[in-house]
C-alpha cells in the first residue's frame, strides 16, 4: 500500500487534482495497487484563515509517506513569493528533492506551435537541478549607507572591480542575490542525468550554463559535468549557453535527448519546453529525491482566473500522477496512464479548451479513465 500526501493547493488545483486522483485510482484498481490518500489543506485559503503555510509537523508526518501529489499554489490575495517559497520551495528543500524532472514530449494529436515539427521530433527530458543556484535565497535589499554590515560585504565584493553603477556611500537602495553551486550538489544531478540517458537508451546529454559570464558558479557546473561524463564514454556530451538553447529548442528540438540544467535556467527553459510540447496543459514534472520522498505536480501554476469554471486541462496533473507511479516502481500502471492519455489526445474527441476543444476538466478525466480500462499492458 502506498501512502500519498495530497495537496490540491490553490486556484484550479482542486479540480485538476480530483481528475488526477480519479485516474490513479482507476489504474490502481486495474493493477491491484492500494493507495491511501492523506489530504492536506495547505494553500492560500488555509493561510488566510489560519496564518499557517506548510508547518513542520505536517512535513514530519509526510516523512513517513511514499510521495506527494500536488496541484498548484499561488493566489492573487497573497503577496507573490509567500505561497511559492513557503509551500512549494519549502517542500522541495525539506525533502531534498534535488532533481526536477520535466519530460518534453509532443503527443500525437496535440497542436505544436513549431512549423513542421511532429511527435517524433519532440521527445526529450530536462533534468533541472532543484535545490541550489539562485534558489538558495541568499541576498539582501537595503539602503546602502544605512546598512553597514551589508555594505562591508559589498565593498569586499567590489574591491577589485571597475566602476559600478551605484555609489555605496549613498542612501541609494540596492539589492543583491547570490547563486550557489556545490560540487556534490552538481555531481548528484549529473549522475542522475547520465543514468537517465542510459536507462532510456538516449545517447546524448546536453548541459546548459552561462559559463562565459557567470564564470564562478557555472564554471564549477561545467567542470563537474566534464568529470561525470568521463564515467559514461558511450554517451555523447555537449555544452550550450542558456540563451542559445532557447533558440535550439525552437529550431531543432529533435536534437535533444537529455538536457541537464542549473535551477534558474531550468525554470525558464522548461516553460519554453512546455510550449513546444503543446502548452502548459500537458507538461508534468517530478521533484525527485531518488532516495527519499518525491513530489509530483503539473508545471503550470494555479491559474486563479479559471478556478471553478471546469475548463482547466487536467492532463499535466494526470501525467504527473503517471510519473509518480513510475517513480514508486509501478511501471505498468504508469505506462497504462500515459497510453490512455495518448489515446485521448490523438483521438481528439474529448479535447480541453487550451487545445482548442470545449470539453470540461471532468470530461477529460473521465475519458482518460475510459481509455485506461481498454489499454493492454504486457
Ligand atoms: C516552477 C515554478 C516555481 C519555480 C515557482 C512557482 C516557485 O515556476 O515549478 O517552475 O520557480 O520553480
Ligand atoms: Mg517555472
Amino acid at each position: 500500500m502506498y501512502n500519498i500526501a495530497l495537496i490540491p493547493g490553490d486556484g484550479i488545483g482542486a479540480e485538476i487534482i480530483r481528475e488526477g486522483r480519479k485516474v490513479i485510482e482507476a489504474a490502481s484498481y486495474k493493477f491491484g495497487i492500494e493507495i491511501k490518500w492523506n489530504e492536506f489543506p495547505f494553500g492560500a485559503e488555509h493561510y488566510l484563515k489560519t496564518g499557517e503555510l506548510l508547518p513542520d509537523n505536517a512535513l514530519k508526518e509526510i516523512e513517513d509517506m511514499d510521495a506527494i501529489y500536488l496541484g498548484a499554489v499561488g493566489d492573487p490575495r497573497v503577496k507573490p513569493g509567500i505561497l511559492e517559497k513557503e509551500i512549494l520551495l519549502k517542500a522541495r528543500f525539506y525533502f531534498d528533492q534535488y532533481i526536477n524532472l520535466r519530460p518534453i514530449k509532443l503527443y500525437k494529436g496535440v497542436p505544436c506551435p513549431l512549423k513542421d515539427k511532429n511527435p517524433e521530433d519532440i521527445n526529450f527530458y530536462v533534468v533541472r537541478e532543484n535545490t541550489e543556484d539562485f534558489y538558495v535565497g541568499i541576498g539582501g535589499r537595503f539602503k546602502a549607507k544605512t546598512h553597514q554590515d551589508n555594505l562591508e560585504v559589498l565593498r569586499k565584493l567590489y574591491k577589485t572591480k571597475i566602476k559600478v553603477g551605484f555609489n555605496l556611500e549613498q542612501e541609494e537602495e540596492i539589492a543583491y542575490q547570490i547563486g550557489l553551486i556545490s560540487k556534490s550538489g552538481t555531481q548528484r544531478v549529473m549522475k542522475y542525468a547520465f543514468e537517465l540517458a542510459k536507462k532510456k537508451g538516449m545517447n546524448r546529454v546536453t548541459s546548459v550554463d552561462k559559463a562565459n559570464v557567470l564564470t564562478n558558479i557555472y564554471g564549477l557546473w561545467r567542470d563537474v559535468f566534464k568529470e561525470i561524463s568521463t564515467q559514461y564514454p558511450d554517451i555523447e556530451t555537449e555544452f550550450t549557453f542558456v540563451d542559445a538553447i532557447t533558440m535550439w529548442f525552437v529550431r531543432k528540438p529533435e536534437w535533444f535527448k537529455v538536457v541537464v540544467t542549473p535551477n534558474m535556467f531550468g525554470d525558464i527553459i522548461t516553460d519554453l519546453g512546455a510550449m513546444i510540447q503543446g502548452g502548459l496543459g500537458i507538461a508534468a514534472g517530478g521533484n525527485i529525491n531518488p532516495e527519499g520522498i518525491s513530489m509530483f505536480e503539473p508545471i503550470h501554476g494555479s491559474a486563479p482566473k479559471y478556478k471553478d469554471k471546469s475548463i482547466a486541462n487536467p492532463t499535466a496533473t494526470i501525467l504527473a500522477g503517471a510519473m509518480m507511479l513510475d517513480c514508486l516502481g509501478e511501471l505498468k500502471a504508469a505506462k497504462a496512464i500515459e497510453d490512455a492519455v495518448e489515446k485521448v489526445l490523438s483521438e481528439g474527441k474529448v479535447r480541453s479548451h487550451d487545445l482548442g476543444g470545449d470539453s470540461s476538466t471532468i470530461e477529460v478525466g473521465d475519458e482518460v479513465v475510459k481509455k485506461l480500462k481498454e489499454v493492454n499492458i504486457k
